[in-house]
Parts: C-alpha cells; structure tokens; sequence
C-alpha cells in the first residue's frame, strides 16, 4: 500500500470516530458532573412544557422556533428565519458537534426557561432528539 493511500486511510478512520463520538461525548460529561441515566420520554415532556416568561405574560417552549414537527423546518420568533429542521433523520447535520450542541443550549434555555438547562436535562434531551 503506498503511503499516501494509508495516510488517507488513517485520516478517514479518525474522522468517523469523531463524529460518531461526539453525542456519547456530552452524555459522559453531564453524567461526569452528577447527572444519571438519561430518559428520552422525560426529555420529550421537558422539551414540550410550556415555561410562563414573566416579563411578556406568555408561554415559552423549545417548539416555538423549532416547531411541532421537528422533521420539519422550524420558523424563529424574534427574527422570522426559517431553522432547519432539529430531527437528524430529516437533518444529518444536526447534533454533531459538541460546541454547538452546548452554544445553543445556554442561549435557548435562557431565553425559553429563563435559566441554565441542567445536566440532566441537556443529556435527556439529547437522547430524545437523537431518536427522531
Ligand atoms: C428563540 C428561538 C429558539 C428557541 C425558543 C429554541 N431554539 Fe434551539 N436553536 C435556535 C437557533 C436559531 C439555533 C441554531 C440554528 C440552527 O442550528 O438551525 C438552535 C439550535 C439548537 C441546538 C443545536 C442543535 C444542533 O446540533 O444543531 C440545540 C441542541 C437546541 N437549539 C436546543 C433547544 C432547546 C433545548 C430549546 C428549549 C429549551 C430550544 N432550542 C429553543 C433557536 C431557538
């Protein structure tokens, strides 16, 4: 085999355990900071709850920018963007990267609950949209 064929080989294998690494990645961290297992129907009700917003008198859900259909695109409150769609069967970009899973949750949480998702919700709610 030449060199180069191996070299292309070695680089193909690592990419593949990266990507495939990354959800088991976040599932180990939030468990290594105190969560337990993770239960997709308890993230399914977590992210459908409706969180009063005390400041507009409504109701805030993960739904209202990413819809009711998650294998469908979503539609953002505040700007009118379309968000693509959160199920990874209808969008394979979708939670593969471990920065951005985390970016997102810190601002959604704040601006649908009005606080930090805990561990134990991230990882629950991870393993809910991972089925989808
Ligand atoms: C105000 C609109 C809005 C609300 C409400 C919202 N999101 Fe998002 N979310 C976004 C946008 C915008 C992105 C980034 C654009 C994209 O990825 O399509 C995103 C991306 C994400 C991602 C990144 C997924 C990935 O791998 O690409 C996660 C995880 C996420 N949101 C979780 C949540 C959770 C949990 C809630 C409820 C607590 C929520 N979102 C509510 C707008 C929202």
């Amino acid at each position: 085999m030449k060199f180069s064929t191996m070299l292309l080989l070695l680089l193909t294998c690592f990419a593949v355990v990266v990507e495939a690494g990354s959800l088991d990645e976040r599932f180990a961290s939030y468990q290594e900071k105190g969560a337990g297992s993770f239960d997709p129907q308890q993230g399914q009700i977590i992210w459908q709850q409706g969180v009063l917003h005390t400041k507009s008198g409504k109701s805030r859900t993960c739904g209202d920018c990413h819809g009711d259909d998650l294998t469908k695109p979503g539609k953002h409150q505040k700007s009118g963007k379309t968000i693509e769609p959160m199920a990874p069967s209808a969008n394979p970009q979708r939670l593969k990267d471990g920065k951005k899973i985390e970016k997102w949750f810190k601002r959604n949480c704040k601006w649908t609950w009005g606080r930090a998702c805990t561990v134990q919700e991230k990882g629950d709610i991870l393993s809910y949209l991972q089925q989808l």
